[in-house]
């Protein structure tokens, strides 16, 4: 088993269209949608962040230039607030550009997920990196990224997570066949299957959106063609290095039991407004009240 190196580099897909979303998307990122008060992408970059990756690159496309402009300076309102007298806004403005830098690539066309991550091979380069997917959202209490990256340091393969779904909804998701490793608390993944039918599923076990991965994926996915709704998918390039040998090869996973906030959804997503809302020290105990009114 060989040692990984450590990991500084996240690289954040947020190129999609959206499309599940519209027509509130039709002008505006998905990845903006305000989680409370924050745009999805921030928890995600904060995560990254928090989990000690300095080094951050989003996968972007057309129509995105707002992500840009959300975690860049804005002299002018922060002059504005300043000028007011208004610290906690002018903080929670400067904190959003002061998490980079990041640096940006667009995706060109929408081949998937699996291409998306291809298209940060230049900047990766030759080492270990985390992959971050916008829709998730972990509990900032639970330390799932730096636990797949201490999984990444022991095995030196690539690190998936996983949590236990119901199995009617396994065909929303990645789907793995895994085996445990005993005195360990990850797991060998087997193989890998892109969104199975219930009866295909060889588990419950989904796949979600956190990656550590050995650089050797790059060139897996070159060779990768279009799997599932026509697009190179990631969840393809893993299962070939999980069947693979020697350098490069190998995939494990953390099984999540943390909590985790899925606003790719629409009714996910208003479920994990909610939440996080009523967890709000100024808000939270009076929007409770209002539920139990509301819901009579
Ligand atoms: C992607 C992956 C899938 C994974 C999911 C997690 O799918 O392809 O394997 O389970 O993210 O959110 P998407 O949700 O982008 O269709």
């Amino acid at each position: 088993m060989s040692m990984g190196r450590s990991v500084r580099k996240a690289v954040i897909p947020a190129a999609g269209l959206g499309t599940r979303f519209l027509p509130a998307t039709k002008a505006m990122p998905k990845e903006i949608l305000p989680v409370v008060d924050r745009p999805a992408i921030q928890y995600v970059v904060e995560e990254a962040v928090e989990a000690g990756l300095s080094d951050l690159l989003m996968i972007t496309g057309r129509n995105k230039r707002a992500l840009e402009d959300h975690f860049d300076r804005a002299p002018d309102l922060e002059r504005t607030l300043e000028l007011k007298g208004d610290e906690a806004r002018l903080d929670a403005v400067q904190h959003a550009s002061g998490l980079g830098p990041i640096h940006y690539v667009r995706q060109g066309e929408p081949k998937g997920l699996g291409h998306a991550v291809l298209c940060a091979k230049q900047h990766v380069g030759d080492e270990p990196f985390a992959v971050l997917l916008g829709d998730d959202l972990i509990d900032e209490n639970d330390q799932l990224l730096s636990t797949m990256i201490d999984v990444h340091a022991k095995t030196g393969g690539s690190v998936i997570a996983l949590i236990e779904v119901d199995p009617s909804q396994i065909s929303a998701y990645g789907c793995a066949d895994v085996t445990p490793i005993a005195g360990e608390d990850y797991v060998r993944v087997n193989s890998l299957v892109e969104k199975p039918s219930v009866e295909e599923a060889p588990s419950n076990l989904a796949v979600i959106g956190r990656y550590v991965l050995h650089p050797a994926v790059f060139g897996v996915l070159e060779e990768t063609g279009p799997g599932r709704g026509g697009e190179i998918q990631l969840t393809d390039a893993l299962q070939t290095l999980a069947k693979g040998e020697g350098e490069g090869a190998g995939v494990y996973g953390v099984v999540f039991r943390g909590r985790r906030y899925d606003t790719g959804v629409k009714l996910s997503y208003l479920k994990a407004v909610i939440t996080l809302a009523s967890e709000r020290a100024e808000f939270g105990e009076d929007l409770k009240t209002w539920m139990k009114a509301f819901l009579g």
